[in-house]
């Protein structure tokens, strides 16, 4: 048994949890929307064809906000095709997944979806065959009232009043060679200034996202960011993200440490970020939209797209089936986020169903929800209040990528309202529990009212539509408090919510 300690203390505040944190993300891709969240055949279908059964499961996963429709797929799209009659609707290739998109859904079918699941949409916006303008004629179909074209158009189609969408990204990881109207950053940075401050003259209140790196490893990164940042600086508000992980030949402890990476992702974007305020004399800060992010086995078959001839709609294409370690470090990189509270201001698991997601659907079938669905759920209900920053004190352990790192990882929060205060910690450790000892003295009378713990034996364990439910997180029997410390034990490869109240 290992030992490890957490002092935690009211007064060091990073910054508020924000709901935004919790945004998860649909493109058009493989089954995502098609057989996923449509399925005009399944018997909870509403009047859009949206299944029922993941709209409930959307919710109880906690998800804030969806961005839509990509992705890869965005730099290709003609949005005006998802638009009016379905059946007038043209079938289009989709270079980026090669598929053939039908175009049954649209802007307007999604925000009904994103009415009905309770979740704001981030929008894209195709910055890789389009334009400045194309972009503008979205944005006036979906935030002007009425008495223009565009948005005749949409009350036309059905919904009289604007959607006054806030957030939008401008394009989709523009810096990666395999993008539809890849550019260099110089021109990329030129031309989402441009479009940002055209679609800022039709409204000024948009929160706009310019893309940032594909990836920490990508040989362009933080010069791209510097780059683009320097050409659009005062036009936008955040800066995306992407990251996703693995584990590559077995090394278990590099991939549970994968959190590591994520952490220098951030602060190097933030401090380019302010590198370049300062040089442009800037007074606003930039923000971090981590608006991609999860585990996915990129280099398995299941991620490679169809060839040559066949262009199918709905391919089975990035279905992974996460295990218990996928979920530990789903779990972490979370952690990571809210620990970054004060620079990442969104996040996107991507992404929400059957295309690396927490959910799962069968065509017609049943809906089940995967190992990463539950620390994603927990923390999205109960972390709240403040961030809090940690004093963390553990053994660590080897890994090949990253070097030495903590065993633990924690972070808390804290609702000043209710007292409560909620821990979320892994056990990266390989072998060994972790014996956790919690300094409370700042919060003077808290009691343990749950702890959960998600971990087995066998951490390769999946999720499937049979049984979906033998690893579930379970109550931690060890979490306990006495003279104002915490005590819980951590078993190998776990990850764990505590949530203290006042007696
Ligand atoms: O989420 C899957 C893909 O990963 C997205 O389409 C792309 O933006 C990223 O490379």
């Amino acid at each position: 048994m290992l030992s490890a300690s957490v002092t935690i203390d009211p007064a060091f505040v990073v910054g508020p949890v924000r709901p935004r944190t919790f945004g998860s993300f649909v493109e058009h891709l493989g089954r995502s929307v098609y057989t996923g969240l449509h399925d005009p055949g399944h018997p909870t279908a509403d009047a859009d064809g949206f299944r029922g059964d993941v709209v409930e499961l959307t919710r109880e996963l906690g998800v804030s906000t969806v961005r839509y429709p990509g992705g890869n797929f965005v730099s290709g799209y003609r949005w005006e095709d998802g638009i009016g009659p379905v059946e007038q609707r043209p079938r289009r290739l989709d270079l980026a997944w090669h598929s053939t998109d039908p175009n049954l859904v649209g802007v307007d079918e999604f925000m009904r979806w994103c009415a009905r699941a309770g979740v704001e949409p981030m929008m894209a916006v195709n910055l890789g065959t389009r334009g400045v303008q194309e972009a503008l004629d979205l944005l006036e179909y979906c935030n002007v009232p009425g008495g223009t074209e565009w948005s005749d158009l949409r009350r036309a189609n059905g919904a009289q009043d604007p959607y006054r969408i806030t957030m939008w990204c401008l394009g989709n990881e523009m810096d990666g060679p395999w993008q539809i109207g890849h550019k260099t950053a110089y021109e990329y940075g030129r031309l989402a200034a441009e479009t940002a401050r055209a679609m800022r003259m039709v409204d000024p209140d948009l929160e706009l996202v310019v893309c940032g790196s594909s990836g920490s490893q990508i040989p362009t990164f933080g010069e791209w960011e510097h780059t683009v940042l320097t050409e659009a600086y005062e036009h936008v508000d955040h800066i995306s993200a992407h990251a996703y992980y693995w584990e590559e030949d077995g090394d278990l402890a590099s991939f549970l440490a994968s959190a590591v990476d994520m952490d220098h992702f951030v602060d190097s974007v933030a401090a380019t970020a302010d590198a370049v305020r300062a040089a442009g004399k800037h007074t606003k800060r930039i923000h971090v939209s981590f608006d991609e992010w999860n585990v996915w086995y990129q280099k398995r078959a299941e991620s490679r797209p169809p060839s040559g001839d066949d262009w199918p709609v709905a391919p089975v294409l990035l279905e992974d089936r996460y295990n218990v370690a996928d979920a530990v470090v789903v779990g972490n990189l979370l952690i990571s986020l809210l620990r970054h509270t004060d620079r990442v201001h969104a996040a996107s698991l991507a992404q929400l169903v059957n295309v690396i997601a927490p959910i799962m659907t069968e065509p017609g079938g049943r809906s089940w929800r995967q190992t990463t669905f539950h620390p994603f759920a927990l923390t999205a209900r109960h972390a709240a209040g403040d961030v809090l920053r940690l004093a963390v004190d553990a053994p660590v352990q080897e890994t090949a990528k990253f070097g030495p790192v903590p065993v633990l990882d924690a972070v808390a929060t804290h609702d000043a309202e209710t007292g409560s205060v909620v821990i979320l910690a892994v056990n990266r450790s390989l072998t060994d529990d972790v014996a956790l000892d919690v300094d409370l003295r700042g919060f003077p009378g808290l009691r343990v009212v749950e702890a959960l713990t998600l971990s087995n034996p066998d951490h390769t364990w999946s999720a499937t539509a049979d049984d979906a439910t033998s690893v579930l997180p379970r109550p931690n029997t060890t979490a306990k408090v006495s003279d104002d410390r915490a005590h819980v034990d951590l078993p190998p490869v776990s990850w764990s919510m505590i949530r203290l109240e006042r007696i």
